[in-house]
């Protein structure tokens, strides 16, 4: 008896307590497990074909889901298959019928007219996102070797410390921009910025040269992730840099 009491009291304390805070917990937003799960891509990167034109996507060297779980699938989806294609039809659509059409892309942004901000913007778009989707990866990270290695421990001091001022660099761009490893003429690395899809082969860089590596800063390259947490997708980049491309980016320079 004095057992069925006590059970009757816990069931009517709980129940009290429920209804007492029914409203606030209707209210309140219980974290799921899942809400910092990453949704998966569902699409193709070989079915992204620009409109017909001059210049066409390069596709990808892994899948969309490939670069979890630093970059989710859904960002790489859209981010390539809208965001790049976007630039890159747009390109298309300001080169048709000039001169252009027949340049490559690196002398279209080499002789750059900074006032055509159509040409500029697209042209900037479409050959960044080449470059930072070709030096991505599953499976790489760490440090570089090589060359590549030689040159960031000679101008840098350190991988650690190159790591660290690119880092920073991305971390303190203001708005929408790039950051870029950068082989100048003289033979040395620099690490710069940019600002919207500008590049350092535009004539307005400060720093001239090749460029062997960048990050993409842009709200749309991790919010849907990472949310206004820049300096977490910047950490996890490091984990998807592919140093054997950033060597062949090296390897090409005559
Ligand atoms: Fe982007």
């Amino acid at each position: 008896m004095k057992r069925n009491i006590l059970l009757l009291t816990a069931v009517t304390s709980f129940l009290l307590f429920s209804c007492k805070n029914k409203e606030e917990m209707t209210e309140v937003q219980v974290p799921s497990a899942t809400a910092k799960d990453s949704i998966p891509a569902k699409g193709d990167p070989k079915s992204v074909v620009a409109n017909q034109g001059a210049f066409q996507m390069k596709g990808l060297n892994y899948g969309y889901n490939d670069l979890e779980p630093y970059m989710d699938g859904q960002t790489v989806e859209t981010h390539y298959g809208k965001h790049h294609l976007g630039y890159c039809n747009k390109l298309n659509d300001a080169v048709k019928g000039t001169p252009l059409e027949t340049m490559s892309i690196e002398e279209i942004l080499k002789g750059m007219d900074l006032k055509n901000s159509a040409l500029r913007n697209n042209a900037g778009g479409y050959y960044n996102h080449n470059i930072f989707w070709e030096i991505l990866g599953p499976k790489a990270g760490g440090r570089p070797t090589g060359k590549v290695a030689e040159l960031i421990n000679k101008d840098f001091g350190s991988f650690d410390q190159f790591k660290t001022q690119f880092s920073d660099a991305a971390k303190g761009v203001f708005g929408s921009g790039w950051v870029w490893l950068v082989y100048q003429n003289d033979g040395t690395l620099k690490i710069t910025t940019s600002i919207n899809q500008d590049n350092p082969l535009m004539p307005n860089s400060e720093v001239k040269g090749y460029p062997l590596m960048n990050i993409d800063v842009w709200e749309h390259a991790y919010y849907l992730k990472y949310k206004n947490e820049r300096p977490k997708y910047i950490e996890n980049f490091w984990q998807l840099v592919d140093w054997s491309k950033v060597e062949y980016r090296l390897s090409l320079i005559k």
